[in-house]
């Protein structure tokens, strides 16, 4: 792993357009600038490309990541994303999220072809597990713990499963593990205490910058 931990993942999901999200990283700035872990920011698609070139131009040390990438490569798939197209802007991108998996049916053959794909884009998966008996597919280096219960419901998962489960997969691979459901500034240091969960993947306390800020604040 080159990333210094704890990595602090946000997941815009389908949220924020163009101006929104350049204010967020203009309010975020100072905060980012303390922070000894490494913070990967996941926007839209479309946004990519202006975030990158926003986080060069002030000199930011967040880095991007996308929320998928296709499971194809270049060529006639409409409305697909390759991997190599987004290369230039991203180092990482979430696979197997749960709503993907739910919402477009992918299947555990998709998200390995996905994760190739991003692997020979020199793009580093976060591939997200909802359980221990998920499969991870091969070179995966980071893997989020996301069980579905505790997805946008405020419901997180107790810090003590969340440490078994991370054991559990850090005992079949040589992982990183994040935990990710309903994580907020108040819970994150419970999760992260123990070092066995090496960072968080936020969704709804993401959208919002001093809600975020606080969370990289308490990692
Ligand atoms: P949440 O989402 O923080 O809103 O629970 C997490 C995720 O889906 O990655």
């Amino acid at each position: 792993m080159n990333e210094s931990l704890p990595l602090v993942v946000a997941n815009f999901k389908a949220n924020k357009d163009w101006q929104s999200l350049d204010s967020w990283l203009e309010e975020i700035e100072s905060t980012q600038q303390a922070f000894t872990g490494t913070i990967i920011v996941c926007p839209s698609f479309p946004f990519l490309a202006k975030a990158s070139e926003k986080i060069e131009s002030k000199n930011l040390k967040i880095k991007l990541g996308a929320q998928d990438v296709s499971r194809f490569g270049e060529g006639a798939f409409t409305g697909e994303v390759a991997a190599s197209q987004i290369e230039a802007y991203c180092k990482y991108a979430i696979i197997g999220h749960s709503e993907r998996r739910q919402n477009f049916k992918e299947s555990e053959q998709d998200l390995s072809d996905k994760v190739q794909n991003a692997k020979n884009s020199n793009i580093e998966p976060i591939f997200c597990v909802q359980g221990k008996e998920n499969e991870i597919p091969d070179g995966v280096k980071i893997v989020a713990y996301e069980p579905v219960f505790a997805i946008g419901t405020g419901n997180p998962d107790s810090p003590e499963n969340a440490q078994e489960v991370a054991q559990v997969i850090k005992a079949s691979g040589d992982y990183t593990v994040l935990y990710g459901g309903s994580v907020t500034a108040k819970n994150t240091a419970t999760f992260l205490k123990s070092g066995t969960i090496d960072g968080v993947l936020v969704g709804s306390s993401s959208l919002n910058s001093s809600d975020f800020a606080k969370i990289i604040e308490a990692s």
